[in-house]
């Protein structure tokens, strides 16, 4: 599946690239809340969102980089099918927040952060709907991938089959043609698709998932 993260759109241009988004079928629009805090820069308040969310049917994947994120939880409207992904760096009560979360309707994520290990997430595990394995540093659009999150994918998928668990694998960061295919092989099920891979200057959006979705095809035939 690939989910657009719709800061790296052409916001000059973003009803033609909603519409295109929704014509090639990616499953999500990717929603990065930036508070200045938990990551430097801002992004994406909910007058913004909701005014994308009025303007598509694609379903919402929110990604918030936030400090607490409990305590902006009732901001966000969980429409059908809807993700909300809180940090496991920013939940000083992880536990409880993930259950908060599902409790407010919303399919339950959890990102970590490059340097976070997998053990950190043992005694949450079975509460989540969708892992997210941050591929860069949280905050910006635009960096290279952390080469060790490869195996990190790849640790995560075992961990699951392991478990017998039905979580998703979600990637974010620098998620692109020369990466996509180790991601998916390692095991990545959700693609966050953004500067680097979807949103490219001067190449159409349609193109852009061509060519993704073919790495994605590469990707498979590697597992
Ligand atoms: C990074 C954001 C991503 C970002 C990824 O902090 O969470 O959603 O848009 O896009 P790239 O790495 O391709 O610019
Ligand atoms: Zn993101």
């Amino acid at each position: 599946m690939i989910s657009a993260s719709i800061m790296c759109a052409n916001w000059m241009r973003l009803e033609e690239d909603l519409r295109a988004l929704e014509q090639a079928g990616v499953r999500y629009i990717h929603y990065d809340v930036m508070d200045g805090f938990f990551v430097e820069d801002y992004c994406l308040g909910t007058s913004i969102i909701n005014e994308i969310r009025a303007n598509t049917f694609l379903a919402a994947d929110y990604h918030l980089m936030v400090e607490e994120p409990i305590r902006i939880l009732r901001n966000f409207t969980p429409d059908e099918g809807a993700i909300l992904s809180i940090h496991y760096e920013a939940c000083r009560n992880l536990h409880r927040d993930l259950i908060r979360v599902k409790r407010q309707g919303f399919q339950a994520g959890l990102v970590l952060n490059p340097a976070t290990t997998l053990n950190a997430i043992e005694y949450v595990i079975d509460e989540v709907d969708t892992i997210t394995i941050m591929t860069v540093n949280p905050g910006f659009k635009g960096q290279k991938l952390v080469p060790q999150m490869l195996k990190k994918i790849e640790a995560l998928a075992q961990l699951r089959s392991r478990l017998k668990l039905g979580f998703k694998i979600s990637v974010d960061g620098n998620v692109d043609a020369d990466n996509i295919p180790a991601m998916v092989a390692a095991g990545a099920d959700t693609l966050v698709g953004g500067s680097s891979g979807l949103f490219v200057a001067g190449r159409p959006l349609a193109d852009s998932i061509v060519a993704m979705r073919r790495c994605i095809e590469v990707g498979l035939a590697m597992r």
